[in-house]
């Protein structure tokens, strides 16, 4: 998918050191956009950035904890001071390939507060941050949250109850952001093989593969269709939806 339909837009993608985020990162460039990869693992901020230029298009990468709200509000100026504007944030960056999963009663208070600060307020103070931004020209959210949410998945329940968390905040965000002009919808990625996915699961490439109605394992390029529908003004009609995007491993 190479059209340009995003140009003179600017957008952000936070997580977009490795992983979804710099497929997401590199999509969104091949559209158009000017892109802040925004990563707490700068140096893999940095590699997006280059790969983006390297296909002629533009791009920044920026040290940002989306936990912590003055490195996010930073972010937000750096973008803003270096393209003017900012009319996307993809809210991407989670910890998920750290996570060593583990019964409910297991999970300790720190794993459980340190997770939520990075998945459940790092998207909020993101949004709260480009606001601004877009209070007067609209713009669009994208929030990643997952397809463990509708599975209730075990072993891991402060990372569901997180992305969870995120459905309802993409609902409670968009009814409030409307009269602004800004949209704010979510995917639901089913398990997608990357680095990090990899990481968690043994048996990764035949993983859930018998489950869905599409026989085969799910790579970032799937979810690049739907980060453009929701990115464009092919959705400029839709907003707080999720999108489950898993080769119909569960219908919603
Ligand atoms: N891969 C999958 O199977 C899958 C499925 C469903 C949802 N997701 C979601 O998709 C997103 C990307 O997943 P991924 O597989 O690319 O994993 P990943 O670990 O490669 O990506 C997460 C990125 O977020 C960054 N990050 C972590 N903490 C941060 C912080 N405090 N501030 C800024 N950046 C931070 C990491 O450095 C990393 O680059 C996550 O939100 C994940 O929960 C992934």
């Amino acid at each position: 998918m190479s059209e340009k339909i995003l140009v003179g837009q600017v957008a952000i993608v936070t997580g977009g050191g490795g992983g979804l985020g710099r497929a997401f990162a590199l999509a969104l460039a091949e559209s158009g956009a000017k892109v802040a990869v925004a990563d707490l693992n700068l140096a893999g901020a940095s590699t997006t950035v280059a790969g983006i230029a390297a296909r002629g298009g533009e791009a920044l990468a920026l040290e940002v904890d989306v936990a912590d709200a003055g490195s996010v509000e930073q972010m937000a100026l750096a973008v803003a001071e270096r393209w003017g504007r900012i009319d996307m944030l993809i809210n991407n960056a989670a910890i998920y390939g750290s996570i060593v999963r583990k019964p409910f009663f297991e999970i300790t208070l720190e794993e459980w507060d340190t997770l939520m600060a990075v998945n459940l307020k790092g998207p909020w103070l993101c949004a709260r941050a480009v606001f601004p931004f877009m209070r007067e020209s609209g713009g669009r959210i994208v929030n990643i949250t997952s397809a463990t949410f509708y599975s209730g998945s075990p072993l891991w329940a402060h990372y569901v109850a997180a992305k969870g968390g995120i459905i309802g905040l993409t609902r409670a965000l968009a009814r409030e952001a409307g009269d602004y002009g800004i949209r704010v919808n979510a995917i639901a990625p089913g398990f997608t093989l990357t680095e990090a996915s990899l990481r968690l699961i043994e048996d990764a490439a035949t993983y859930g593969v018998n489950r869905g109605a599409i026989k085969r394992a799910q790579q970032t390029d799937d979810l690049i269709g739907a980060l453009l529908f929701f990115a464009s003004p092919a959705s400029d009609f839709v907003t707080g939806q999720t999108l489950v995007v898993d080769g119909g491993r569960q219908f919603n």
